[in-house]
């Protein structure tokens, strides 16, 4: 596909622009020329810290779902809503908080988008969501919808999609399902994901505790990889009122990932076991992203060994600004 055939990114709206994945997408989309990037983010699980500083970027603080009375005035913005009440366990633990945010905050984005006219929403959902648990090939987004989905969070997610597409007549929606991100921005912390914690706990020689047998899988993506696929899914004209798995389409399992970790970080960690939570069914994941590939030329680039080594480098480089934030243990 032609530069000429692709859908143009001018000025962007981004909710949850100070988290892990938005802050990298900002700053993939000022390197590609944005006009104007407006972050809505109330910073209960972003840092502005992680937030480019560059003149174009305005960080509007606050709760998506006021969005229509924050001041935001852009017409036909190109609308990336990744806000979320992250993730599973949050969400177990604070059910009602999770609705707010994932359920009613998509829905005013979806509302206030289609209002402003705007070119495209890219709607972050996830893989753990919708098809459910228990399967054992990779996912394809023809699967059906499942109704045993295991948390709130995955309920909410799901909603979203649901949401996306009832809208998809009035403003153009594509919804995304993100895989295991991982990478540099990503704050270690008690409802955060495996990968920042191992990491955290292992340049401190803190033991790793893996919840299971190890043997589990996840399909670990790069965050610029996924970032990569966002872009794609925005601006790709035959993308309109689809689902496109993100992920690698290949599987890593949780010991290799600790090993790989203590590895990278020359750490004296070692390595114990405890029960998997009792919510998570899912003994294997990965993602089918034949799709992806096909519809958006989506290709993720980085092998898991290298995507550790930047993520640690990451670690190293802002270890100061990690350690100071709440939430974090070592
Ligand atoms: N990280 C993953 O592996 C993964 C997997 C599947 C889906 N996702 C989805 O991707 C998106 C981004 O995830 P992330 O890893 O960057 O998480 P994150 O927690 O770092 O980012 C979410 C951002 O939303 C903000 N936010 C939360 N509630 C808000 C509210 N009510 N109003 C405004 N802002 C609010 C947070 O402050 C944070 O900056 C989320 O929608 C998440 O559900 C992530």
């Amino acid at each position: 596909m032609t530069d000429m055939e692709r859908l143009p990114i001018d000025d962007v709206v981004v909710t949850g622009g100070a988290g892990a994945i938005g802050s990298r997408l900002v700053a993939r989309l000022l390197r590609d020329g944005a006009r104007s990037i407006s972050i809505v983010d109330d910073l209960s699980s972003g840092y502005a810290w992680l937030v480019p500083d560059d003149p174009r970027v305005r960080l509007f603080r606050g709760d998506v779902c006021d969005l229509d009375t924050l001041g935001i005035t852009v017409e036909n913005p190109t609308v990336f809503h990744l806000a979320a009440f992250f993730a599973n366990q949050n969400s177990v633990d604070h059910p009602l908080d999770d609705l707010h945010t994932n359920g009613s905050g998509t829905l005013q984005t979806l509302m206030w988008s289609s209002a402003q006219r705007a070119r495209r929403v890219v709607y972050a959902s996830a893989g753990c969501s919708i098809a459910g648990h228990g399967i054992d090939a990779p996912i394809s987004e023809d699967m059906p919808v499942s109704l045993d989905l295991d948390t709130p969070y995955q309920i909410t997610k799901a909603l979203g999609e649901f949401y996306c597409n009832y809208f998809k007549e009035q403003v153009s929606t594509v919804r995304c399902r993100f895989f295991n991100s991982y990478g540099p921005g990503e704050i270690p912390g008690r409802y955060r994901n495996v990968i920042p914690n191992f990491i955290w706990l292992a340049m401190h020689d803190e033991p790793l505790t893996i919840t299971g047998t190890g043997e589990e899988t996840r399909d670990f993506i790069f965050v610029d990889d996924l970032v990569d696929g966002l872009v794609r899914a925005a601006t790709t004209p035959a993308a309109h009122g689809s689902a496109f798995n993100l992920g690698t389409g290949i599987q890593t399992k949780v010991i290799d990932l600790a090993r790989l970790i203590i590895a990278r970080t020359g750490s004296k960690s070692e390595i114990r076991y405890t029960e998997r939570r009792a919510w998570d069914h899912s003994v294997r994941r990965q993602a089918d992203i034949t799709r992806a590939r096909e519809t958006l030329q989506f290709q993720p680039a980085v092998p898991v060994e290298e995507g550790i080594t930047r993520t640690v480098e990451w670690f190293v480089q802002n270890r100061e600004a990690i350690g100071r934030e709440a939430g974090i243990y070592a």
